[in-house]
């Protein structure tokens, strides 16, 4: 018997073996729902026929059900896996480049030399904003906060590309995704140059991607500026790191814009506006200001017995993860990055790094942090190399919103290809007051 056979002959056996449904018993009602299974992970109950049973299913912040079928990415919680169309992030950001990283979420395969440079040379072409586009930082505070400004401008590309878009043309939205990884850096670079008084740069295309974006971000009209190459390797290392993260918050919010037929333009704005919450992609700054504010290491136990207190608002940024109950893969790349940056750039003993790892190993042996299995995820050493490649805090979510912007409009593609997409509409537990008269005024 060939091994391919005897594969066929397991996979049919465990096939056989595996539930074709769920039986909910609800008084005398016997309701039967189909079990579907993917490729990895947990398998599904589909509960779409229940509502014509008299109920709906109740799980606010989405903790057991799934909103869509993707191939996108796929993460297993329990084991620590991110894989990216099957690939492990390990790999990705050592092995690869932004670029092909993007170039894989799109297109499903990596790329070849020749593929990678046509697709670089695609995005190169779309790296201007219009003009017009440049004159409206002039409408916020000099001081704003940079995802403030990127929640508005990256809602505008929507201004200039609206009728000219056609979302049911594959072609057209093939171009909105390239023209989102191309305008992002500079829309970027540009809410930090503004918040800073400084001029905007115009992007240099015989520089790489991520050069690019150092290049609008810290070069000047004075004088020459030469891309650092440690630093240019560490942050496309990031944008790798912050690709994509199956149905996250910001990657939901996108979808269910899409889901709508929206712009896709304002459906990034969207997950723009999620990720900056501190909850989710302003953690990374609230990391670092947390590790600022504690200081010193013999300030930890103060800050980890906040974090444990139940009455106390305060949480460990950059700890804990819906997915996850393990190391977050991510922080695997970024702590062992985080060495290597702060080596190369001869950066010795840097305070919020010795910070940072001692608060680690004091929650990883803290039974709190252990029974809630409470690891660091990926915002937890990426503010200390941003910090140390010069990035300034207020613009660490800006990175994050960069950096994902290829995982929100892929989620976005995907589902204006899913024949079964419908527009996004939850049910409630109504828990209000029931049906009464209006009275009289004089009667109130
Ligand atoms: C990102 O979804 C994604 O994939 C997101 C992301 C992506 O790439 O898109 O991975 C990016 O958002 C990473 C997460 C960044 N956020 C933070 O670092 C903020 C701090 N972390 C927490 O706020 C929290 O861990 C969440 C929001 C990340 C997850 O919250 P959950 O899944 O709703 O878990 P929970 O709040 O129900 O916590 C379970 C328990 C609670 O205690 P008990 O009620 O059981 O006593 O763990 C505690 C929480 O109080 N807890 C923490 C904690 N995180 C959870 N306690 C102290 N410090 C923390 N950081």
């Amino acid at each position: 018997m060939t091994e391919d056979v005897k594969k066929q002959e397991t996979a049919d056996a465990s096939s056989d073996k595996k539930l074709k449904t769920a039986v909910l018993t609800i008084g005398d009602q016997q309701i039967e729902l189909p079990i579907l299974y993917g490729t990895e992970g947990n398998p599904v109950i589909d509960i779409r026929a229940l509502g014509k049973h008299g109920y709906f299913t109740y799980d606010p912040g989405f903790l057991a059900t799934a909103s869509c079928q993707s191939k996108i990415t796929f993460i297993d919680g329990a084991k620590g896996v991110l894989l990216h169309r099957g690939y492990p992030i390990y790999e990705l950001a050592m092995q690869t480049s932004y670029m092909e990283v993007c170039y894989l979420l799109l297109h499903k395969e990596l790329p070849n030399r020749e593929q990678l440079s046509e697709f670089t040379n695609q995005v190169r072409r779309h790296t201007m904003v219009h003009e017009q586009l440049s004159k409206m930082f002039l409408a916020y505070r000099r001081d704003s906060h940079p995802m403030a400004i990127m929640c508005g401008i990256a809602g505008a590309l929507s201004a200039f590309y609206h009728t000219n878009i056609n979302i049911n043309d594959p072609k057209d939205r093939e171009s909105v995704a390239i023209r989102l990884i191309a305008k992002m850096p500079t829309l970027a670079a540009m809410s930090y140059k503004y918040s800073i008084g400084q001029p905007f740069m115009y992007p240099k295309n015989n520089l790489s991607y991520t050069g690019n974006f150092l290049y609008m971000m810290f070069a000047n009209p004075c004088e020459e500026y030469v891309v650092n190459p440690v630093i240019e390797k560490a942050l496309d290392r990031i944008f790798i790191l912050h690709a994509d993260h199956e149905q996250n918050a910001s990657t939901s919010c996108v979808r269910f814009a899409g889901t709508t037929g929206a712009n896709p333009f304002a459906c990034i704005a969207a997950g723009i506006a999620a990720l900056w919450g501190p909850a989710h992609g302003g953690a990374n700054e609230a990391c670092l200001r947390m590790l600022e504010n504690i200081g010193s290491i013999d300030r930890i136990p103060e800050f980890i017995a906040r974090a444990k207190d139940p009455k106390d608002p305060f949480r460990l940024m950059g700890f804990g993860h819906r997915v996850y109950k393990n190391y977050d893969p991510r922080a695997v790349v970024m702590k062992e990055t985080c060495h290597e940056v702060l080596e190369e750039l001869h950066i010795q003993n840097h305070p919020i790094l010795d910070v940072a790892m001692e608060l680690e190993r004091i929650a990883l042996s803290d039974p709190y942090f252990i029974e809630r299995k409470l690891y660091p995820n990926v915002d937890f050493y990426s503010g200390i190399i941003l910090n140390a490649i010069g990035i300034p805090t207020s613009m660490f979510t800006v990175i994050f919103a960069l950096a994902r912007t290829i995982g929100w409009i892929t989620n976005w593609i995907e589902m204006q290809e899913d024949p079964s997409s419908k527009i996004g509409r939850p049910r409630q537990l109504y828990v209000g007051v029931p049906k009464r008269e209006v009275p009289p005024i004089y009667r109130r």
